[in-house]
């Protein structure tokens, strides 16, 4: 075990476990599995089970079998999201994760089936998923709401029509919220519903991600620009060549980067208040995976 690894990512074959095996044992379409299986390994950095499997850690709960399938579960409708994003039709990318785009390699049709299947799937994997009802319940209720129409879809539409537009700040933040901050949303939530947690602490969890969604998409827009192709495993410089609206594109890269730093602050004070306020609480596992996600590891 590498010693730099975060607590969450000692943990995360598990979550590789539970995602390789549903793939294989629910698809029976042998080319379609093929498919979903390729961008699911081909080596994303698996942020958002890290968060939920995180957020479990640091209210002292045993990180278990339902952790690792709802986190698998995410990292299914991640994948689906950025399989989708890669399209011709959205931001027609040919490098994803170091590799070639789903679509490059199996063709459109495959990987818009394979979205769609990895996305039916995950919830399907959460209502399998050893949980009890209740929670249970809450979770496909919060998952589906993070995903959908109101959530990282509605979000990939706005970016979508926010192309070859001058936009506000404020508008350009409810894309970056939507289409990115809902699944780090559900992420934190999540861990806070297997945590059993109150409605009060589940409300912090949804601030606390509202900083970390921000600055994640911050971060990705600024990445884009002053990033090789080589660091991030994506091609650079596209968001100007498909004329997205991007926090460096609207307000320069130094103020970029201020907005960014901002987040990060809100974020570590958000974690520092909730530990002030709620007793079972441990701050270290977040704080050390923004330090690793944020700030040191550069790209990948
Ligand atoms: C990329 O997400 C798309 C965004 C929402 C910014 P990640 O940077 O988490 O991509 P992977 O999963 O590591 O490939
Ligand atoms: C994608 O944002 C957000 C998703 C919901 C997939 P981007 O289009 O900026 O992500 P990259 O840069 O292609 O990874
Ligand atoms: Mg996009
Ligand atoms: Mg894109
Ligand atoms: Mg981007």
């Amino acid at each position: 075990m590498a010693e730099n690894q975060t607590f969450a990512e000692q943990h995360l074959p598990y979550v590789e476990e539970e995602l390789v095996s549903f793939i294989e044992k629910h698809t029976t379409n042998e080319e379609l599995k093929k498919s979903m299986l390729y961008s699911v390994n081909a080596g994303g950095k698996r942020i958002r089970p890290q968060l939920l499997l995180a957020v479990v850690a640091s209210f002292h709960k045993t990180v278990g079998a339902g952790a690792y399938q709802t986190a698998a579960a995410l990292e299914m409708v991640h994948t689906y999201s950025l399989i989708h994003d890669d399209l011709p039709a959205m931001d027609d990318d040919d490098l994803r994760r170091g590799k070639a785009t789903n679509h490059k390699v199996f063709g459109e049709a495959t990987a818009i089936l394979a979205g769609d299947s990895l996305l039916t799937m995950a919830f399907q994997l959460v209502s399998m998923a050893q949980i009890e009802s209740e929670p249970k319940l809450l979770l496909i209720q919060q998952f589906a709401q993070a995903a959908g129409g109101a959530g990282m879809v509605s979000g990939q539409a706005a970016d979508m029509q926010a192309e070859n537009k001058t936009i506000t700040v404020e508008e350009l933040a409810k894309i970056h919220e939507d289409k990115t901050g809902k699944l780090i949303e559900f992420a934190l939530v999540a861990g806070g519903v297997l945590a059993n947690q109150p409605v009060e602490v589940l409300e912090e969890l949804r601030q606390l991600a509202g900083h970390l969604g921000l600055a994640f998409q911050i971060r990705d827009d600024l990445l884009d620009v002053t990033s090789t192709t080589e660091q991030l495993g994506k091609n650079t410089q596209r968001d100007a060549e498909l004329n997205k609206s991007t926090y460096p594109g609207l307000l320069g890269l130094a103020e970029a980067k201020l907005a960014l730093d901002e987040e990060l602050v809100a974020a570590e004070r958000t974690i520092d208040r909730i530990q002030q306020t709620v007793a079972s609480f441990e701050a270290r596992y977040l704080k050390e995976l923004v330090k690793a996600f944020y700030l040191e590891r550069g790209t990948k």
